[in-house]
């Protein structure tokens, strides 16, 4: 089964054409790269997905649902949660203030168990949110920076940060956007290491959108490729290597493309 099914979308913004007919399925447990120089429609297709923007013309499924008339935080209760390419921290908070805030928001404060707590469940699900946090700040390597203020950590650390936050809400399908920009290459093969990790961990699909290719071709099952809004290829990360279309477009240029994004 698809988990993600894009089927004819197309974005625009009045006569800008930023997506254009675009189609592709992610299957179960796949991390799928989303490539294409800059301006190519990719973090339109991440706000597509996750309501930000509206579709101007074809569906969005998850799990063989509809998305439509949803609000994003309808879509992250669904199991579509994201980091953004412009890193959206909470920046006064620590980082361990961070991830319990997301935990929080996933767990269940129902009427019931309001009431409730005043007989200890409360205080067991605090404990539970605590343990979730500590969990995944030691699995993102952000452990020893628990209690350092957000806005305060190198921008590599945001990066993962923003990771354990959007794992913090239990998605099915995690969208990263340029996880890896502001990384140097360790800390980037680190990373490429742990989306590996957590989709074998949590069971997820990852859709990854990168402009480091070594990062790209190391971890992706499938790569898309769009220029302009239009789709290139879709391919293997060896088919795409060797795709004329795509070296020409994209690929020859990813040193320019590399050196605009910094
Ligand atoms: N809210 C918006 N209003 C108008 N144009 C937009 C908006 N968001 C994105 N665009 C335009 O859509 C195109 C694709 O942008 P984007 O999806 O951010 O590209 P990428 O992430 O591939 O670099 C660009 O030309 C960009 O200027
Ligand atoms: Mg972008």
């Amino acid at each position: 089964m698809s988990v993600l099914s894009l089927k004819n979308v197309t974005k625009r913004f009045g006569g800008l054409t930023a997506v254009d007919n675009v189609s592709f399925d992610i299957e179960q447990g796949e991390i799928f790269g989303l490539i294409g120089p800059n301006g190519a429609g990719k973090t339109t297709i991440f706000n597509l997905i996750t309501s930000i923007y509206s579709i101007t013309e074809g569906q969005v499924y998850f799990c063989d649902q509809k998305l439509e008339r949803l609000k994003p935080f309808e879509i992250a209760n669904m199991g579509i949660t994201r980091t953004f390419q412009n890193i959206r921290l909470f920046k006064k908070l620590t980082a361990y203030d961070n991830v319990l805030t997301a935990c929080h928001k996933s767990a269940d404060y129902s009427i019931f168990s309001s009431i409730i707590r005043w007989f200890g469940k409360f205080k067991i699900q605090e404990k539970n949110l605590n343990k979730k946090t500590d969990e995944l700040l030691k699995l993102m390597g952000l452990w020893e920076y628990r209690d350092i203020v957000a806005s305060n950590l190198p921008y590599g650390l945001q990066r993962k940060l923003e990771i354990a936050r959007a794992l913090a809400l239990d998605p099915k399908l995690l969208l990263l956007d340029e996880p890896a920009a502001g990384m140097n290459p360790e800390e980037t093969m680190q990373l490429m290491e742990l989306i590996r990790e957590i989709r074998e961990k949590f069971d997820l699909t990852v859709l990854i959108i990168e402009h480091h290719m070594d990062l790209i071709m190391g971890v992706c099952d499938r790569i898309f490729v769009l220029n302009f809004g239009i789709p290139l290829a879709l391919g293997t990360p060896k088919e795409i290597q060797e795709d004329k279309k795509v070296i020409e477009a994209y690929l020859g240029k990813e040193e320019k493309n590399y050196a605009e994004c910094q």
